[in-house]
């Protein structure tokens, strides 16, 4: 049990947006962890379709995306009588939040950002506000909750990084109002990458889908997928992420898939072609997914369930975002009756 100095449960929180389907570099990074966290802290878990939109989604798309996540996140076994799970748009503090925050950035940082510039870059017809404004939201998510703990994909590093930094400067001019919150990184697979393109970041939005193993492939497209993924010069399969990007990217995932240590994987395959990993690794990535899928689409068919656990997450999260907003509310000089 991970618990504050006050006594009580450490608090941890974390959100995926509900864009297009997720690849297993969310799951490794993210969604995986949080059943395995949620017996030791208070977890509070949403889904960020307001940070969705920033980028244009079709309106029934997103809607359908919305409750696969939340099918996905109970399949993967979290559970909601332990966890608060949520949709980000049905807590208005979000926003409200947000806008305040919005006055303690400065737009140099926000333009610095790493996922701005690269997102901007996608998407040079669309650079809107909200893209700017993105890591404001997120530190209003964040902040919102007293949160001690983020556990995200070090993707996100800088957009924790940026949460302290707003979070301090409000503390500093007032007195102190929010917890100043850590990230959490999985040891093995923050960071999965392409399958053609070892060096770059596994995405949900990548030009080509032949190297992004999604959620929610069937059987044959993963192990397709994994045959074709590129390896390295050299016929030894060990982990060394400089010289070996695709053998080393491949060697994490096999590794969380199948719950074994890097190392005890490297002596499994010793000896062994790239061919033969490569489809022990598809099979291992499959094993797993495909029990979690049949759970989705039980709990897919199953939309009074659904909504009920969005009903009692958005009641359980704006209660306590809301005692946060009213302290803030207050430390700025907003009038109340
Ligand atoms: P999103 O939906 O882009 O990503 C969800 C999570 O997946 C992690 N991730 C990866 N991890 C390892 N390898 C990869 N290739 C990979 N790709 C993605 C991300 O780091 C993330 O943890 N901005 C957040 C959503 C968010 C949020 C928050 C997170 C909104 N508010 C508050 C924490 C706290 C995001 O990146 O979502």
């Amino acid at each position: 049990m991970e618990i504050a100095s006050e006594g009580r449960k450490k608090i941890l929180y974390s959100a995926v947006q509900p864009t297009n389907n997720l690849t297993i570099g969310n799951y490794i990074g993210a969604v995986n962890n949080f059943a395995a966290l949620q017996n030791d802290y208070d977890c509070i878990y949403a889904i960020a379709n307001m940070h969705a939109i920033t980028v244009r989604q079709e309106p029934a798309a997103l809607r359908r995306n919305t409750l696969a996540l939340l099918a996905f996140y109970i399949a993967c076994g979290i559970d909601p009588e332990k966890c608060t799970l949520y949709l980000q748009s049905h807590v208005s503090a979000h926003a409200e939040l947000a806008w305040v925050l919005n006055t303690f950035t400065y737009v140099g940082e926000m333009e610095r950002m790493t996922q701005f510039k690269d997102k901007s870059a996608k998407h040079a017809d669309n650079i809107n506000m909200g893209l700017m404004d993105y890591p404001v939201l997120m530190a209003a998510d964040i902040l919102l909750y007293q949160t001690d703990v983020v556990p995200v994909g070090v993707d996100q590093r800088q957009h924790l990084e940026i949460t302290r930094d707003i979070a301090a400067r409000f503390n500093n001019a007032y007195s102190p109002t929010f917890t100043l919150p850590e990230g959490l990184y999985v040891k093995v697979g923050a960071k999965i990458n392409d399958l053609l393109d070892p060096l770059k970041k596994m995405s949900k939005s990548s030009e080509n889908p032949n190297g992004v193993v999604f959620v929610n492939d069937d059987r044959d497209a993963i192990i397709k997928k994994f045959k074709r993924a590129v390896t390295d010069s050299g016929a030894e399969i060990k982990y060394d992420p400089a010289a070996k990007p695709g053998v080393s990217n491949l060697l994490s995932i096999y590794s969380v898939f199948t719950g074994k240590s890097v190392e005890e994987c490297e002596n499994e395959f010793s000896g062994c072609g790239y061919g033969q990993f490569k489809l022990a690794v598809g099979e291992a990535v499959a094993d797993k997914l495909i029990p979690i899928q049949t759970e989705q689409a039980r709990l897919l068919a199953d939309k009074q369930y659904l909504d009920d656990v969005l009903k009692t997450g958005a009641e359980r999260a704006a209660a306590r975002a809301n005692k946060t907003l009213a302290k803030v509310y207050k430390k700025i000089g907003f009038y109340r009756f």
